[in-house]
């Protein structure tokens, strides 16, 4: 299928400045020629508009609410217009709030289609604070408690009716930062979680057979890949870094094994922040990962 870039040059959500400018790294370091050197058809939708970050305090245990409902409204549509088009919409953030929009949209797209819906949240964090347990008001920090319906209901009925998703629609991969509350909340609801220790016990390898578990050609699976899952010593150029994260060959194969499914439909690329970076560095790992996920595979014998 044919893919749409679509850049989102903003960090209202996030506690650093920096992942505005996030697609047009992607941009410099070569994506569109990467995608198209794999026989892909690219098209560059360009950059959304949206409004400026006014970086202020938290007002009611949220950080900007008014910018980031604007910004997730104008992902959702175009993500929505790509999917109605029959193609592959890759969201270029921007922070990881990004991701409610666009999986909003996916959510609707599924419902419509009767498709069942995955979610791999690939992450450090788990996103899953609300207003009243999150420590910081930073709203990346909680876009999958609003996909699931916590949070204020500019968001969680971003696309009409809430929840656009269940728990057991997702999982998550690589975590290693979770707020006390988020720990709490994922215990009671069973939201599914990879988490490092787990990698470490039983191998990518195993973690990503389970969580592809049951995606089948009537599945929509969409990767939010939030670039601080990756080590920090790979991929630095992040605005919360977690040390203790999959290693190269580690994210590689789970790529990998995601473009052996052969169901991706859709991808978010959040979180890269090239003003902490080296050299536009953490841009050049991402797309290789990203080649990964549309099938360079390391096969000799392919
Ligand atoms: N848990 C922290 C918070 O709520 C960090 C969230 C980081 N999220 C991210 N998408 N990088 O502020
Ligand atoms: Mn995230
Ligand atoms: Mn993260
Ligand atoms: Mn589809």
């Amino acid at each position: 299928t044919p893919v749409s870039l679509i850049g989102a040059p903003t960090d209202v959500g996030a506690g650093a400045r920096g992942a505005r400018l996030g697609p047009e790294a992607l941009r410099i370091a070569g994506l569109t020629e990467a995608l198209r050197g794999l026989g892909l058809d690219v098209a560059d939708r360009g950059n959304l508009d949206g409004p400026p970050n006014p970086w202020s305090a938290p007002v009611g245990g949220y950080r900007h609410l008014d910018e980031v409902v604007a910004w997730n409204r104008n992902v959702m549509d175009a993500v929505a217009a790509e999917l109605r088009e029959e193609r592959m919409p890759i969201l270029l953030g921007g922070d990881h709030c990004l991701g409610l929009g666009s999986i909003t949209a996916v959510a609707r797209h599924c419902r419509e289609r009767r498709k069942k819906l995955r979610v791999l949240w690939l992450d450090a964090h788990a996103d899953f604070n609300t207003h009243e347990i999150t420590p910081t008001g930073n709203l990346h920090g909680m876009p999958v408690a609003c996909l699931i319906g916590m949070g204020p209901p500019c968001l969680t009925r971003l696309g009409g009716e809430a929840p656009a998703m269940q728990v057991g629609e997702m999982r998550q991969i690589g975590t290693r930062s979770v707020d006390p509350g988020e720990r709490q909340l994922i215990k009671q609801l069973g939201l599914p979680v990879y988490d490092m220790r787990r990698i470490g016990d039983i191998g990518i390898k195993r973690v990503m057979e389970e969580a592809l578990d049951g995606v089948d050609a009537d599945t929509h699976l969409h990767v939010s890949f939030d670039v601080d899952f990756l080590d920090p010593s790979i991929a630095p150029g992040v605005g919360t870094v977690v040390a203790g994260g999959p290693n190269y060959r580690e994210a590689q194969l789970a790529m990998e094994m995601i473009a052996e499914s052969g169901c991706m439909g859709s991808l978010d690329i959040v979180e890269l922040n090239p003003i902490l970076d080296r050299d536009n560095h953490t841009a050049l790992v991402a797309i290789d990962l990203v080649e990964s996920l549309f099938g360079k595979s390391t096969l000799v014998r392919a």
